[in-house]
Protein backbone atom coordinates (compact mmCIF):
# COMPACT_ATOMS: atom_id res chain seq x y z
CA UNK A 1 0.00 0.00 0.00
CA UNK A 2 1.72 3.13 -0.80
CA UNK A 3 1.00 6.85 0.84
CA UNK A 4 -1.38 7.43 -1.04
CA UNK A 5 -3.52 4.80 -0.84
CA UNK A 6 -2.99 4.35 3.16
CA UNK A 7 -4.14 8.24 3.67
CA UNK A 8 -6.84 7.69 1.24
CA UNK A 9 -5.35 10.67 -0.12
CA UNK A 10 -6.90 10.02 -3.91
CA UNK A 11 -9.70 12.81 -3.49
CA UNK A 12 -6.80 15.08 -2.49
CA UNK A 13 -5.32 14.55 -5.74
CA UNK A 14 -8.06 15.03 -7.91
CA UNK A 15 -9.31 18.28 -6.09
CA UNK A 16 -5.28 20.04 -6.58
CA UNK A 17 -5.82 19.10 -10.48
CA UNK A 18 -9.30 20.79 -10.77
CA UNK A 19 -7.59 23.74 -8.73
CA UNK A 20 -10.81 23.18 -5.61
CA UNK A 21 -8.74 21.41 -3.28
CA UNK A 22 -10.89 22.60 0.32
CA UNK A 23 -7.93 21.83 2.36
CA UNK A 24 -5.73 24.10 0.22
CA UNK A 25 -7.55 27.48 0.24
CA UNK A 26 -5.56 30.10 0.20
CA UNK A 27 -7.05 33.49 1.48
CA UNK A 28 -4.99 36.43 -1.13
CA UNK A 29 -5.72 38.86 1.13
CA UNK A 30 -7.69 39.59 4.40
CA UNK A 31 -9.47 42.30 4.42
CA UNK A 32 -11.10 42.02 7.72
CA UNK A 33 -11.79 39.38 10.16
CA UNK A 34 -15.09 38.30 8.01
CA UNK A 35 -14.18 39.01 4.62
CA UNK A 36 -11.02 38.34 2.40
CA UNK A 37 -10.21 37.93 -1.51
CA UNK A 38 -10.31 34.22 -2.44
CA UNK A 39 -9.56 33.02 -5.84
CA UNK A 40 -9.23 36.59 -6.70
CA UNK A 41 -13.15 37.43 -5.52
CA UNK A 42 -14.48 38.52 -1.95
CA UNK A 43 -15.45 36.12 0.18
CA UNK A 44 -16.84 35.94 3.47
CA UNK A 45 -15.69 34.55 6.21
CA UNK A 46 -17.59 32.10 7.68
CA UNK A 47 -15.39 29.18 8.26
CA UNK A 48 -12.60 30.66 11.16
CA UNK A 49 -12.35 30.68 14.71
CA UNK A 50 -12.03 34.40 15.21
CA UNK A 51 -15.21 34.07 17.31
CA UNK A 52 -15.22 37.73 18.35
CA UNK A 53 -12.80 39.43 15.64
CA UNK A 54 -10.08 40.31 18.36
CA UNK A 55 -7.85 39.04 15.14
CA UNK A 56 -7.67 43.15 14.03
CA UNK A 57 -8.92 45.03 17.38
CA UNK A 58 -7.34 47.93 17.55
CA UNK A 59 -6.29 47.75 20.85
CA UNK A 60 -4.13 44.07 20.18
CA UNK A 61 -2.55 45.02 17.12
CA UNK A 62 -1.65 48.23 19.07
CA UNK A 63 -0.20 46.11 22.03
CA UNK A 64 1.22 44.17 19.23
CA UNK A 65 3.49 47.11 17.46
CA UNK A 66 4.70 48.28 20.75
CA UNK A 67 6.01 45.04 21.78
CA UNK A 68 7.61 44.78 18.62
CA UNK A 69 9.05 47.97 18.22
CA UNK A 70 10.34 47.31 21.84
CA UNK A 71 11.48 43.63 22.31
CA UNK A 72 11.43 42.60 18.51
CA UNK A 73 10.15 39.51 16.73
CA UNK A 74 10.69 36.57 18.92
CA UNK A 75 12.14 35.03 21.88
CA UNK A 76 14.94 32.59 20.29
CA UNK A 77 14.58 30.10 22.91
CA UNK A 78 12.78 28.21 25.35
CA UNK A 79 10.79 29.11 28.20
CA UNK A 80 13.55 27.30 30.74
CA UNK A 81 15.90 28.82 28.82
CA UNK A 82 15.89 33.08 27.42
CA UNK A 83 12.24 32.48 26.62
CA UNK A 84 10.58 33.73 29.77
CA UNK A 85 10.08 37.56 29.87
CA UNK A 86 8.53 39.46 32.12
CA UNK A 87 5.10 39.77 30.08
CA UNK A 88 4.85 35.99 29.69
CA UNK A 89 4.77 35.88 33.40
CA UNK A 90 2.71 38.87 33.56
CA UNK A 91 0.00 37.05 30.85
CA UNK A 92 0.22 33.57 33.01
CA UNK A 93 -1.32 36.15 36.04
CA UNK A 94 -3.53 37.59 34.22
CA UNK A 95 -4.91 34.42 33.19
CA UNK A 96 -4.76 33.01 36.82
CA UNK A 97 -6.78 35.88 37.75
CA UNK A 98 -9.41 35.77 35.11
CA UNK A 99 -9.69 31.69 36.04
CA UNK A 100 -9.58 32.72 39.69
CA UNK A 101 -6.80 29.57 39.87
CA UNK A 102 -3.51 29.45 41.52
CA UNK A 103 -1.19 28.38 38.52
CA UNK A 104 -1.84 29.31 34.88
CA UNK A 105 0.98 28.07 32.21
CA UNK A 106 1.59 30.06 28.90
CA UNK A 107 2.47 27.45 26.09
CA UNK A 108 3.53 28.44 22.19
CA UNK A 109 -0.11 26.77 20.99
CA UNK A 110 -3.36 25.50 21.83
CA UNK A 111 -2.17 21.83 20.66
CA UNK A 112 1.43 21.70 23.03
CA UNK A 113 -0.87 23.16 25.91
CA UNK A 114 -2.78 19.68 25.34
CA UNK A 115 0.75 17.36 25.27
CA UNK A 116 2.04 19.03 27.72
CA UNK A 117 -0.74 18.83 30.25
CA UNK A 118 -2.08 15.43 29.71
CA UNK A 119 1.79 13.71 29.06
CA UNK A 120 2.72 15.16 32.10
CA UNK A 121 -0.12 14.49 33.87
CA UNK A 122 -0.41 10.59 33.38
CA UNK A 123 1.83 8.44 32.89
CA UNK A 124 2.86 4.50 31.99
CA UNK A 125 0.42 3.25 35.23
CA UNK A 126 -2.38 5.76 34.67
CA UNK A 127 -5.37 6.07 32.75
CA UNK A 128 -7.24 8.89 30.22
CA UNK A 129 -10.80 8.17 29.77
CA UNK A 130 -11.71 11.05 26.23
CA UNK A 131 -14.35 11.38 24.81
CA UNK A 132 -14.51 9.71 21.51
CA UNK A 133 -14.96 13.27 20.09
CA UNK A 134 -11.91 14.69 21.09
CA UNK A 135 -9.36 16.75 19.37
CA UNK A 136 -6.70 15.11 17.98
CA UNK A 137 -3.94 17.62 20.00
CA UNK A 138 -6.13 15.10 23.05
CA UNK A 139 -5.40 11.88 21.09
CA UNK A 140 -1.54 12.85 20.78
CA UNK A 141 -1.13 14.11 23.99
CA UNK A 142 -2.41 10.32 25.21
CA UNK A 143 0.21 8.91 22.89
CA UNK A 144 3.02 10.82 24.34
CA UNK A 145 1.78 10.22 28.14
CA UNK A 146 2.36 6.23 27.70
CA UNK A 147 -0.64 5.76 30.28
CA UNK A 148 -3.77 3.51 29.14
CA UNK A 149 -5.78 5.06 27.00
CA UNK A 150 -9.66 4.58 27.26
CA UNK A 151 -12.52 6.11 24.62
CA UNK A 152 -15.84 6.73 26.13
CA UNK A 153 -18.89 7.29 23.54
CA UNK A 154 -19.24 10.80 22.55
CA UNK A 155 -21.45 12.50 25.21
CA UNK A 156 -22.63 9.83 26.85
CA UNK A 157 -21.81 10.27 31.00
CA UNK A 158 -23.13 6.40 31.47
CA UNK A 159 -20.77 4.99 29.25
CA UNK A 160 -17.80 6.91 30.86
CA UNK A 161 -19.42 5.39 34.43
CA UNK A 162 -19.31 2.14 32.79
CA UNK A 163 -15.62 2.22 31.86
CA UNK A 164 -14.24 3.60 35.48
CA UNK A 165 -16.02 0.85 36.62
CA UNK A 166 -14.05 -1.72 34.79
CA UNK A 167 -11.06 0.20 36.20
CA UNK A 168 -11.81 1.13 39.75
CA UNK A 169 -9.85 -2.08 41.20
CA UNK A 170 -7.14 -1.13 39.37
CA UNK A 171 -3.91 1.33 40.96
CA UNK A 172 -3.02 4.38 38.66
CA UNK A 173 -4.72 7.75 38.45
CA UNK A 174 -7.84 8.55 36.19
CA UNK A 175 -8.22 11.54 34.42
CA UNK A 176 -11.37 12.02 32.18
CA UNK A 177 -11.10 14.57 29.18
CA UNK A 178 -13.97 16.96 27.80
CA UNK A 179 -14.15 19.75 25.26
CA UNK A 180 -16.18 22.58 26.36
CA UNK A 181 -17.56 22.94 22.35
CA UNK A 182 -16.38 20.22 20.21
CA UNK A 183 -14.52 22.04 17.27
CA UNK A 184 -16.60 20.21 14.14
CA UNK A 185 -20.00 19.38 15.42
CA UNK A 186 -20.06 22.51 17.98
CA UNK A 187 -22.01 20.47 20.37
CA UNK A 188 -21.07 20.99 24.58
CA UNK A 189 -20.17 18.35 26.95
CA UNK A 190 -22.96 17.48 29.43
CA UNK A 191 -20.24 19.02 32.38
CA UNK A 192 -22.59 18.42 35.75
CA UNK A 193 -23.22 14.67 34.49
CA UNK A 194 -19.56 14.58 33.49
CA UNK A 195 -18.28 15.83 36.65
CA UNK A 196 -20.61 13.77 38.93
CA UNK A 197 -19.52 10.27 37.18
CA UNK A 198 -15.63 11.40 37.36
CA UNK A 199 -15.72 12.28 41.02
CA UNK A 200 -18.02 9.59 42.11
CA UNK A 201 -14.79 7.54 40.83
CA UNK A 202 -12.07 9.51 42.19
CA UNK A 203 -11.04 10.67 38.59
CA UNK A 204 -9.40 14.03 37.59
CA UNK A 205 -11.02 16.02 35.18
CA UNK A 206 -9.42 18.18 32.28
CA UNK A 207 -12.03 20.33 30.27
CA UNK A 208 -10.44 21.42 26.65
CA UNK A 209 -12.13 25.02 26.83
CA UNK A 210 -10.52 25.53 22.85
CA UNK A 211 -13.57 26.72 21.55
CA UNK A 212 -15.90 27.83 24.39
CA UNK A 213 -13.36 30.44 26.20
CA UNK A 214 -13.96 34.05 25.68
CA UNK A 215 -17.63 32.67 24.19
CA UNK A 216 -19.48 30.48 27.22
CA UNK A 217 -20.36 31.86 30.78
CA UNK A 218 -21.42 35.28 31.82
CA UNK A 219 -17.30 36.10 32.07
CA UNK A 220 -16.51 34.24 29.03
CA UNK A 221 -14.58 31.43 30.96
CA UNK A 222 -16.11 28.76 29.19
CA UNK A 223 -18.49 26.07 29.73
CA UNK A 224 -17.49 25.31 33.46
CA UNK A 225 -18.31 28.60 34.33
CA UNK A 226 -21.60 28.09 32.03
CA UNK A 227 -22.39 25.17 33.63
CA UNK A 228 -21.37 25.95 37.47
CA UNK A 229 -18.59 23.58 38.06
CA UNK A 230 -15.47 25.34 37.59
CA UNK A 231 -14.20 24.12 41.63
CA UNK A 232 -15.23 20.73 40.50
CA UNK A 233 -12.45 20.75 37.22
CA UNK A 234 -8.98 20.08 37.62
CA UNK A 235 -7.27 21.84 34.76
CA UNK A 236 -8.85 23.60 32.38
CA UNK A 237 -6.80 23.69 28.85
CA UNK A 238 -7.38 26.81 26.47
CA UNK A 239 -5.66 28.52 23.28
CA UNK A 240 -5.34 32.06 22.02
CA UNK A 241 -6.01 30.90 18.87
CA UNK A 242 -9.81 30.79 18.47
CA UNK A 243 -11.67 33.76 20.50
CA UNK A 244 -8.15 35.16 21.64
CA UNK A 245 -7.52 35.69 17.95
CA UNK A 246 -4.06 35.29 17.85
CA UNK A 247 -1.54 31.95 18.92
CA UNK A 248 -0.61 30.20 21.78
CA UNK A 249 -1.71 28.22 24.54
CA UNK A 250 -2.52 27.90 28.03
CA UNK A 251 -3.57 25.54 31.24
CA UNK A 252 -4.89 26.87 34.22
CA UNK A 253 -5.27 24.99 37.61
CA UNK A 254 -5.50 25.05 41.51
CA UNK A 255 -3.14 22.12 41.69
CA UNK A 256 0.59 22.35 42.26
CA UNK A 257 0.91 19.57 39.70
CA UNK A 258 0.59 22.74 36.95
CA UNK A 259 3.48 24.88 38.29
CA UNK A 260 5.75 21.89 37.86
CA UNK A 261 5.15 21.52 34.68
CA UNK A 262 7.29 24.44 33.96
CA UNK A 263 10.22 21.93 34.65
CA UNK A 264 8.98 18.66 33.60
CA UNK A 265 6.42 18.87 30.15
CA UNK A 266 8.85 18.16 27.66
CA UNK A 267 6.25 20.16 25.19
CA UNK A 268 6.37 23.31 27.62
CA UNK A 269 10.26 23.11 27.95
CA UNK A 270 11.48 22.29 24.66
CA UNK A 271 10.27 24.25 22.01
CA UNK A 272 10.68 28.50 21.53
CA UNK A 273 8.13 30.76 23.68
CA UNK A 274 5.70 33.21 21.99
CA UNK A 275 6.98 36.02 20.44
CA UNK A 276 6.49 39.46 22.25
CA UNK A 277 3.98 40.66 20.01
CA UNK A 278 2.34 37.63 20.15
CA UNK A 279 1.92 37.74 24.15
CA UNK A 280 0.87 41.41 23.75
CA UNK A 281 -1.55 41.00 21.64
CA UNK A 282 -3.01 38.21 23.67
CA UNK A 283 -3.22 39.80 26.87
CA UNK A 284 -4.82 42.60 24.90
CA UNK A 285 -7.57 40.51 23.55
CA UNK A 286 -8.24 39.01 27.50
CA UNK A 287 -9.02 42.87 28.98
CA UNK A 288 -11.20 43.31 26.05
CA UNK A 289 -12.93 39.51 26.78
CA UNK A 290 -12.89 40.78 30.56
CA UNK A 291 -14.55 44.22 30.27
CA UNK A 292 -16.78 44.27 26.91
CA UNK A 293 -19.70 41.01 26.96
CA UNK A 294 -21.79 43.51 24.62
CA UNK A 295 -19.81 41.21 22.15
CA UNK A 296 -20.49 37.81 23.59
CA UNK A 297 -23.99 39.01 23.82
CA UNK A 298 -24.18 40.25 19.52
CA UNK A 299 -21.90 36.87 19.05
CA UNK A 300 -24.62 34.57 20.32
CA UNK A 301 -27.41 37.18 18.45
CA UNK A 302 -25.68 36.36 14.85
CA UNK A 303 -25.30 32.41 16.06
CA UNK A 304 -29.08 32.01 16.64
CA UNK A 305 -29.80 33.71 13.50
CA UNK A 306 -27.87 31.78 11.20
CA UNK A 307 -28.89 28.63 13.46
CA UNK A 308 -32.69 29.46 12.94
CA UNK A 309 -32.27 30.42 9.21
CA UNK A 310 -30.86 27.46 8.60
CA UNK A 311 -33.53 25.35 10.11
CA UNK A 312 -36.30 27.00 9.00
CA UNK A 313 -34.81 25.48 5.58
CA UNK A 314 -34.48 22.29 6.78
CA UNK A 315 -30.80 21.58 6.60
CA UNK A 316 -29.99 18.91 9.05
CA UNK A 317 -27.29 21.44 11.90
CA UNK A 318 -25.87 20.30 15.31
CA UNK A 319 -28.20 19.83 18.30
CA UNK A 320 -27.55 23.19 20.41
CA UNK A 321 -26.95 26.49 18.60
CA UNK A 322 -23.27 27.46 19.09
CA UNK A 323 -20.89 29.68 16.94
CA UNK A 324 -19.85 26.40 15.50
CA UNK A 325 -22.86 25.57 12.58
CA UNK A 326 -22.25 21.76 11.36
CA UNK A 327 -24.51 21.53 8.29
CA UNK A 328 -24.65 17.71 7.18
CA UNK A 329 -24.10 16.54 3.87
CA UNK A 330 -25.67 13.15 2.30
CA UNK A 331 -22.32 12.16 1.44
CA UNK A 332 -18.71 13.14 0.82
CA UNK A 333 -18.92 13.87 -2.86
CA UNK A 334 -22.42 16.09 -2.70
CA UNK A 335 -20.46 17.68 0.39
CA UNK A 336 -17.66 18.84 -1.38
CA UNK A 337 -19.81 20.29 -4.66
CA UNK A 338 -22.16 22.21 -1.97
CA UNK A 339 -18.35 23.67 -0.31
CA UNK A 340 -16.97 24.45 -4.10
CA UNK A 341 -20.29 25.76 -4.87
CA UNK A 342 -20.90 28.29 -1.99
CA UNK A 343 -16.84 29.15 -2.31
CA UNK A 344 -18.45 30.51 -6.28
CA UNK A 345 -20.89 32.55 -4.60
CA UNK A 346 -18.57 34.19 -2.38
CA UNK A 347 -18.91 32.18 0.99
CA UNK A 348 -15.82 30.37 2.30
CA UNK A 349 -16.89 27.82 4.99
CA UNK A 350 -15.14 24.42 6.12
CA UNK A 351 -15.39 21.06 4.69
CA UNK A 352 -14.94 18.43 7.67
CA UNK A 353 -14.94 15.26 6.36
CA UNK A 354 -13.73 11.42 7.91
CA UNK A 355 -11.39 10.93 9.51
CA UNK A 356 -11.79 15.00 11.25
CA UNK A 357 -15.49 13.83 11.86
CA UNK A 358 -17.06 11.55 14.38
CA UNK A 359 -19.04 8.61 12.04
CA UNK A 360 -17.74 9.05 9.01
CA UNK A 361 -20.06 11.62 8.41
CA UNK A 362 -19.25 14.75 5.81
CA UNK A 363 -20.03 18.32 7.34
CA UNK A 364 -19.91 21.83 6.14
CA UNK A 365 -18.44 23.80 9.18
CA UNK A 366 -19.69 27.05 9.57
CA UNK A 367 -18.58 29.36 12.03
CA UNK A 368 -20.34 32.70 12.88
CA UNK A 369 -18.69 35.88 14.52
CA UNK A 370 -19.33 38.19 17.18
CA UNK A 371 -18.40 40.86 13.88
CA UNK A 372 -20.17 39.18 11.08
CA UNK A 373 -22.53 42.26 10.10
CA UNK A 374 -26.53 40.98 9.66
CA UNK A 375 -26.20 41.90 6.25
CA UNK A 376 -23.39 39.13 5.82
CA UNK A 377 -25.25 36.95 7.64
CA UNK A 378 -28.20 36.97 5.47
CA UNK A 379 -25.88 36.45 2.44
CA UNK A 380 -24.50 32.89 3.82
CA UNK A 381 -28.17 32.25 4.09
CA UNK A 382 -28.97 32.83 0.83
CA UNK A 383 -26.38 31.56 -0.59
CA UNK A 384 -26.96 28.10 1.20
CA UNK A 385 -30.87 28.51 -0.66
CA UNK A 386 -29.20 29.25 -3.83
CA UNK A 387 -26.58 26.45 -3.56
CA UNK A 388 -29.17 23.85 -2.54
CA UNK A 389 -31.73 24.67 -5.35
CA UNK A 390 -29.19 24.88 -7.83
CA UNK A 391 -27.51 21.20 -6.98
CA UNK A 392 -31.55 19.92 -6.50
CA UNK A 393 -31.98 21.08 -9.94
CA UNK A 394 -29.02 19.13 -11.72
CA UNK A 395 -29.12 16.57 -9.26
CA UNK A 396 -32.75 15.33 -10.35
CA UNK A 397 -33.54 12.28 -9.61
CA UNK A 398 -30.19 10.85 -9.61
CA UNK A 399 -28.12 12.23 -6.29
CA UNK A 400 -28.82 11.89 -2.57
CA UNK A 401 -30.91 14.57 -0.69
CA UNK A 402 -29.26 17.91 0.43
C1 LIG B 1 -10.47 21.36 20.92
C2 LIG B 1 -9.15 21.86 20.44
N1 LIG B 1 -8.09 21.76 21.27
C3 LIG B 1 -6.89 22.21 20.90
C4 LIG B 1 -6.68 22.77 19.65
C5 LIG B 1 -5.31 23.23 19.26
O1 LIG B 1 -5.20 24.61 19.31
P1 LIG B 1 -4.13 25.41 18.48
O2 LIG B 1 -4.63 25.50 17.08
O3 LIG B 1 -4.09 26.71 19.17
O4 LIG B 1 -2.83 24.69 18.56
C6 LIG B 1 -7.75 22.90 18.78
C7 LIG B 1 -7.55 23.53 17.46
O5 LIG B 1 -8.33 23.52 16.57
C8 LIG B 1 -9.02 22.44 19.17
O6 LIG B 1 -10.08 22.52 18.36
Amino acid sequence: MDLMDRFHLELYRTERATGSDPLGVILERVISPTEAIINGRPTILAGTNNYLGLTCAPECIEAAVQALRLEGTGTTGSRIANGTYARHRDLEQELAGFFDRAHALVFSTGYQANLGTISTLVGHHDFVLIDRDCHASIYDACRLSLATTIRFAHNDPESLERRLAAISGRRGAKVVVVEGIYSILGDRAPLVEVVKVASSYGAMILVDEAHSFGVLGAHGRGLCEEQGVEENVDFIVGTFSKSVGTIGGFCVSNLEACDTFRITSRPFMFTASLPPPIVAAASAALKIIRSRPELRAKLWANVELVYNGLRAMAFIVGPDPSPIIAVSMPDLFSGLAFWRALLHEGVYVNLAVPPATPHGRTVLRCSVLAVHSTEQLLSVLGAFRRVRERLLDSNRGAGPDL
